[in-house]
């Protein structure tokens, strides 16, 4: 089968479309046959080399993330039945290949039913970014009905889906976005509120609001945003740093004034059960309209090295992701 193959650590052109032998599922394992694969930031910071999560033995195939039709079952899997589609979501799952391929074999927990409302394209833009958005939003969030949520950074793969994960849940949701791409897909997400973060004088914007303020903050570039974060939670209110790309000069004093909790999030440390239960949800959702993934740029599998330089410039107008069939 056709996959995209690393041997070395290194820049893009590091990533070489091969060929190789079809993997066999074993006990509890499903094999599907990808449709798309997402491309994930995480994915070029692996290759690039120095990850602090996770360094692959090579030869590696990149992808946690894609949708498709399961292809064959292993021994003891009865949740799954060959013809069924769904999407993958593996990061946390044994694989023995990456989901830049033409299939992956990887255990059953990975892998769950996509209704026919959302497209293979659409599956493909779950894995990491939902499991990220679902974590940093309940379980280390604990964002309630009611509350107000910040997603600094709505626009992206994580953003567009923790707004529609939290309107789902009952909460108020303010995003912000860089353009007016961005502004688009947030509002058809559903945000309460939306703000420009390179416009001056944003956050006094978000302060102004005339309401109960905000009561978590999902942040996707915490070296930028971490001290307006502090100046815009409650008394009491929770700030949980999803993406950060580099270091900043902060008062830890803003931390006490409100007694705020500032939480690191990593779906790299979740513990499976709590991983598990957040695809059931992501499942559920999914099949009762909650939840209606954003795909933005198409490109062929064999320009995953292309993928993987887009997906760090930014300006993101829904989910990258690579066709690896076309549906
Ligand atoms: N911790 C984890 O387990 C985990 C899991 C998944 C992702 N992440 C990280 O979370 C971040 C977002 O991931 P993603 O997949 O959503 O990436 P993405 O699709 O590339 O989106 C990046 C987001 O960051 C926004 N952004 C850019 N400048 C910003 C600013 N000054 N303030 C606030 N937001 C800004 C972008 O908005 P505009 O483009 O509209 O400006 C966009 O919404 C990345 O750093 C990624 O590595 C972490």
């Amino acid at each position: 089968m056709k996959a995209i193959q690393m041997a070395e650590f290194g820049g893009p052109e590091v990533l070489k479309l091969v060929d190789i032998v079809e993997p066999e599922p074993e006990k509890n394992e499903v094999r599907v046959k990808i449709y798309y694969a997402g491309v994930n930031p995480a994915e070029a910071y692996i290759r690039a080399g120095g990850y602090a999560f996770f360094t692959p033995e090579f030869p590696y195939v990149p992808g946690f993330d894609g949708a498709g039709v399961v292809d064959a079952v292993g021994e003891g899997v009865t949740r799954l039945q060959v013809g069924d589609r769904v999407f993958i979501s593996s990061i946390l799952a044994n694989r023995k290949t990456g989901t830049y391929a033409e299939k992956v074999v990887c255990d059953v927990e990975a892998v769950h039913k996509l209704p026919d409302s959302i497209s293979f394209k659409q599956g493909a833009a779950l894995g990491v970014p939902v499991t990220a958005a679902y974590r940093s939003l309940f379980h280390r969030g604990r964002l309630k009905p009611g509350e107000t949520v910040l997603i600094h950074g709505a626009s992206g793969g994580v953003g567009t889906l923790a707004v529609q994960l939290a309107k789902y849940a009952g909460a108020r949701v303010i995003g912000t976005v860089g353009t007016e791409e961005g502004y688009e897909l947030v509002r058809k997400a559903g945000a309460d509120e939306i703000f420009y973060h390179n416009e001056e004088h944003y956050i006094e914007k978000i302060q102004s609001l005339n309401d109960a303020g905000v009561d978590l903050v999902l942040e996707m570039l915490a070296n930028v945003n971490l001290e307006k974060d502090l100046q815009l939670v409650n008394k009491y209110g929770r700030v949980v740093v999803v993406g950060n790309r580099g270091s900043l000069d902060f008062n830890p004093r803003l931390t006490m004034a409100k007694e705020a909790d500032v939480m690191g999030m990593a779906v790299w440390n979740a513990p499976i059960d709590q991983y598990n239960e957040s695809l059931i949800a992501v499942e559920a959702a999914l099949s009762n309209g909650g939840l209606h993934p954003f795909v933005g740029k198409v490109l062929p599998l064999e320009e995953a090295a292309e993928a993987q330089k887009v997906i760090l410039e930014g300006n993101a107008k829904g989910k990258l992701v690579l066709e690896i069939v076309k549906e």
